[in-house]
């Protein structure tokens, strides 16, 4: 059985998505344990609340990134626990090579639009803005390069008239919940091969 581990940082609900459809059978992995860089993170209640191992590991400064004494800390504790695959969810702070190198290729992120558009924070806002039509959610392999990595699977929604950034991300965050399971299984499957940037199903 394949162990992942899932880096969140806030309120955790593509955590939950991905915790009940490991409970269900969806997902065939075992979640061996949840970090988070913010002691407080909802997400680390609800790894307990389903006796997960939860981990706040000090970010040890307010920089976006984590610095490297720091990327040897979650390194040890994933390698420690057997980790083949990473899930960021909601992880708000960057990964440098430390981290990169230490899990080429195992490490996956979901984004809130339809990437290449729109990278970064605040993108639901930024999506009705600019007057998209559609925006979505992207899950893509995590490189140097923020949110910029080869995409696993995308899912799109359409943008309406009366939306507010909140109302559009509560449409795109249903997506979430259904294609981060979709991105992780493909991924576990080993079913697929990476040309260029495409990432290419082989089943
Ligand atoms: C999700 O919308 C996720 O796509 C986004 O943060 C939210 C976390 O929600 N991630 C990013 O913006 C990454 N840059 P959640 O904590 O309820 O899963």
């Amino acid at each position: 059985m394949k162990h992942i581990a899932v880096l969140a940082s806030g309120r955790g609900t593509n955590l939950q998505a991905i915790i009940d459809n490991i409970e269900n059978g969806t997902i065939p992995a075992k979640l061996v344990c949840v970090i988070s860089d913010n002691k407080e993170a909802p997400a680390l209640e609800r790894a307990r609340r389903h006796n997960i191992e939860a981990l706040y590991i000090d970010p040890g400064s307010k920089k976006t990134w984590l610095i490297p004494e720091v990327e040897e800390k979650y390194v040890k504790v994933l390698k420690d626990r057997n980790v083949d695959l990473v899930c960021l969810a909601g992880f708000m702070r960057v990964l440098k090579k430390t981290f990169l190198s230490a899990f080429k290729g195992r490490i996956l992120n979901i984004h809130p639009a339809l990437l290449p558009a729109f990278p970064g924070l605040d993108v639901q806002r930024k999506a009705l803005e600019y007057g998209v039509k559609f925006s979505g959610c992207t899950v893509h392999f995590v490189t140097e390069d923020v949110d910029a990595g080869p995409i696993i699977t995308q899912a799109a929604v359409p943008v309406l008239d009366d939306d507010t950034p909140e109302t559009l991300a509560r449409r795109i965050l249903k997506e979430e919940h259904r294609i981060y399971t979709e991105a992780i299984n493909i991924v576990l499957s080993g079913k697929y091969k990476i040309i260029g940037r495409r990432v290419i199903r082989t089943d």
